[in-house]
């Protein structure tokens, strides 16, 4: 029956593959015959967890570390019984990238809840296999389900370590709580130029003790320093627990090199041998693709920014504000030109095709650097400058096109707050209004209320901050540590966005209705059921 028979080949060329992968991960498994295997110590452990980035509709990253060079088998399923493998495939894991290994997984279900299971293939003792480790994520929705997710940005920062005894960094198992879909780290994943010491005071006289690494007690200049940083805050129970259950999406700032860097610095700061801040971007632009399981992008290996489709309520934009800049203290100009640079053209020209051609109903723009911060300082500029303008040829170019329904997150801070950035009240002022939210930090030292540039016309509706009693740097024991929930209601489009802090309180909260959505206009009347 040549029907059938094509039909099955086609299905089964798949199938073929997912069986032939499983069998060599149940072979190896089967195989685990002598003793000496099954004393723990002679097989191949994880080191730092799981994780998961860039779901889409069909598709999950997944990624661990091994203890030493090793074939990571991988194989999904979308039960925890693992009953029914939809999914296996195989990645070795050496050093080269410090034992780091990820991957994508395919062809997935819509919207489904995926497990996945890793386990590792000792590469020079092949009957040597590890426990299974599994975690979970779920696929975006292509169709109108509800969204939900959480934002934040600023981990382990100002010496702030784990401190067990405090819980550690409480903030993650706090938003794990709220069940989110995904996260949103809007950068400093990691403080690489701060060191993390034995012990701080605290102002009532108390002591914070931090667990200590060898390449936390430095400022981090290595490939090997860079690592370090984030296997310091994969030490944190609370941080791997989170990694488990939700996929991370992540953009980088300025901790993730060295504070305030740009490309072309030539360094002279205290604690640096090396010159060139570019090298010490190329090595922690390497050491944060290795530890975060982003999505490789063939066409700029290196690059952070992308768009991250959540079907058709949400399109995720992820900025990279650090890596294309221009100078620091370049003369405030408004001629537009490398010394301007802030995302640069290539990411500017992205940008703007991407949000014409998005149709999904909000468009959210995670951004490293909150717009009330980029901007020379401007109290008497009659036009945007400097690193002010290519945002200004943004909002003008989405006022323009039509695009609606946006709306920027970002952290940095070291506080919450909520902007809303109204032309009639800024220098520039050929834009439609928008919010942008700030969070953070997930775990690091708060910050008071910052002076924002008035080139784009933030007003500050609402923030929660350090006292100017309290200070700078106020430890994360004192509860102002934050984070941002947001939910996208499936049938109405309304967006709805919550400031917490580490205690789950919703400290302000607001709704924002869709505009202009031709899909909406029949929910003007209600629905049935
Ligand atoms: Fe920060």
């Amino acid at each position: 029956m040549p029907g059938r028979a094509s039909a099955g080949s086609a299905m089964s060329r798949r199938r073929f593959l997912i069986t032939l992968a499983s069998a060599t991960a149940a072979t190896a498994l089967d195989s685990i015959a002598g003793p000496a295997f099954s004393r723990l110590a002679q097989r191949p452990s994880f080191t730092h967890g799981v994780q998961s980035d860039d779901v889409s509709f069909d598709s999950g990253m997944v990624w661990a570390r091994a203890d030493r060079p090793a074939r990571m088998l991988i194989e999904a399923a979308t039960t925890d019984s693992f009953k029914n493998i939809i999914h296996a495939s195989l990645v070795d894991a050496l050093p080269e990238t410090d034992f780091t290994a990820k991957a994508l997984i395919e062809d997935l279900p819509q919207g489904q809840d995926i497990f996945y299971r890793l386990r590792l293939q000792d590469l020079s003792s092949p009957k040597a296999i590890s426990e299974p480790t599994s975690g979970r994520f779920r696929t975006a929705p292509n169709d109108r389900r509800s969204v939900s997710f959480v934002w934040s940005g600023d981990t382990a920062g100002q010496g702030w370590g784990i401190d067990v005894s405090r819980g550690g960094m409480r903030t993650y198992a706090t938003m794990l709580s709220n069940k989110p879909d995904f996260f949103v780290h809007c950068g400093d994943t990691i403080y690489a130029d701060c060191t993390v010491p034995a012990q701080q005071k605290l102002p009532n006289g108390a002591t914070w003790r931090n667990i200590v690494t060898e390449e936390k007690s430095r400022i981090a200049s290595t490939l090997a320093d860079y690592r370090g940083n984030y296997k310091y805050n994969l030490l944190d129970t609370n941080v791997r627990n989170f990694n488990a259950e939700v996929p991370i999406f992540a953009q980088w700032d300025n901790h993730e090199v060295m504070e305030d860097w740009w490309p072309g610095e030539a360094i002279e700061r205290h604690g640096y041998r090396e010159k060139s801040a570019l090298l010490l971007a190329a090595r922690a632009c390497r050491a944060f693709h290795e530890f975060m399981p982003l999505r490789y992008i063939p066409a700029e290996p290196s690059r952070i920014y992308r768009k991250i489709s959540y079907g058709p309520l949400l399109d995720l934009f992820m900025l990279d504000m650090r890596s294309y800049r221009g100078p620091n203290g370049a003369p405030p100009s408004s001629r537009y030109g490398p010394d301007a640079y802030l995302l640069g053209p290539a990411q500017l020209a992205w940008l703007k095709r991407e949000l014409k051609h998005s149709t999904a109903i909000w468009k959210v723009i995670a951004s490293d650097t909150p717009l009330g911060t980029i901007a020379v300082d401007t109290h008497s500029a009659r036009a945007p400058l400097g690193r002010g303008i290519e945002i200004a040829n943004l909002l003008s170019f989405m006022r323009l096109g039509g695009i609606q329904n946006t709306l920027w997150l970002t952290a940095d801070l070291h506080y919450t707050a909520a902007h809303y950035f109204d032309p009639n009240v800024a220098v520039f002022q050929d834009f439609e209004p928008f919010w942008e939210f700030v969070s953070g930090p997930i775990h690091a030292g708060t910050w008071t209320p910052s002076t924002l540039d008035r080139t784009f016309g933030p007003r500050v509706i609402f923030q929660s901050a350090a006292t100017r009693e309290q200070g700078d740097n106020l430890a994360p024991c004192y509860g102002l540590q934050f984070f941002g929930h947001i939910t996208i209601d499936g049938r109405t489009g309304v967006l709805s966005v919550a400031l917490k802090n580490v205690g789950d309180q919703a400290l302000w909260s607001t709704s924002i209705e869709p505009r202009s959505d031709p899909s909406l206009q029949h929910l003007s009347r209600p629905l049935p059921g």
